[in-house]
């Protein structure tokens, strides 16, 4: 079916702007698994990473139970560099940061951590031992518990419990909207302050890499600039990598390095966030025109 035909299915648009084409998530699936036939080769992947990275995905194919949801994936960040995976609804952007994190099950391909394999890791093991730190996608803030004790909780893996104090102390004086309110129950928090505690109690074990699922979901406009904020400052002034899923993939990708388009499990596409926002593909299909 051509665009044409199928563009003629649908319903006129309203508010979307003149003259727009409309494409039905059909439509975006059918095109994205169209580009994915080709996948950007493990040489690009490399060279985008600058050739030295701290995290490095080789053949990956993982999944749930049975089902196999990533067919080959690779992947590679280095150190103070961001990457954000786009792609359609399902496409199994979530299941890369699983697995990475080491909730799947993984058939074939490897994970390595600064040249450490680190694939068969427990989630545990791969906080504690491999500098790796999972952000919940949903709303984990317990809302009765203090900010404080909220924030040790990022701590939980730590040989005694003055070392976590340690660390939320210098979370802290690093972020005033939390110390302002430490004591005080989380839910008093507004949605960008919840969110930055999710984040802060993430970097309770000093994380190198750090996996953040949607930072955006959910936030109104004005905190989410201010979390990309302070996601910048952790990969520009820490030095912290961060892959991240974002749904909103111009935000995503203006703020990253790298950008992966994700279809059906495979990178179809991969380059510079900056390529990709201009690349007409990408803007049709996830840009929003
Ligand atoms: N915990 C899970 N158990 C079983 N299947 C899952 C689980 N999480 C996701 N899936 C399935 O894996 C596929 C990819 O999902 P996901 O990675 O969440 O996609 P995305 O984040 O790109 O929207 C979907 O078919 C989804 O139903
Ligand atoms: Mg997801």
């Amino acid at each position: 079916m051509t665009r044409g035909e199928s563009r003629s299915e649908q319903q006129p648009a309203s508010g979307i702007g003149l003259g727009d084409d409309i494409i039905s998530v059909d439509d975006v699936d059918r095109e994205a698994s169209r580009l994915a036939q080709q996948g950007p080769g493990v040489e690009r992947i490399a060279e985008l990473a600058g050739g030295a990275p701290l995290l490095e995905i080789d053949g990956l194919y993982a999944g749930y139970g049975k089902m196999e949801i990533l067919h080959g994936l690779d992947l590679q960040v280095a150190p103070g560099q961001s990457l954000c995976l786009i792609g359609p609804n399902g496409a199994g952007k979530s299941t890369v940061l699983h697995s990475i994190y080491g909730f799947t099950r993984i058939g074939r391909g490897s994970i390595r951590v600064d040249g450490e394999d680190i694939t068969k890791l427990s989630p545990n093991d791969k906080l504690k031992r491999a500098g790796i730190a999972y952000i919940l996608q949903d709303n984990s803030v317990f809302p009765d518990m203090s900010v404080e004790e909220n924030l040790c909780m990022g701590g939980y893996l730590m040989d005694h419990p003055r070392d976590a104090k340690q660390a939320a102390e210098r979370i802290f004086d690093r972020y005033d909207p939390l110390a302002r309110r430490r004591r005080q129950p989380a839910r008093v928090l507004s949605g960008g302050e919840r969110r930055l505690l999710e984040i802060s109690r993430a970097l309770v074990m000093d994380p190198r890499l750090l996996l953040v699922d949607e930072p955006s979901i959910g936030l109104e406009p004005r905190y989410i600039d201010m979390i990309f904020e302070i996601l910048a400052e952790l990969q520009h002034g820490e030095g912290k990598a961060i892959v991240m899923v974002e749904q909103n993939a111009k935000k995503g990708l203006e703020f990253a390095d790298i950008g992966y388009v994700l279809v059906s499990g495979s990178v179809a596409m991969a380059d510079t966030g900056e390529e990709l926002l201009r690349h007409p593909e990408v803007g049709r299909l996830f840009l929003g025109g």
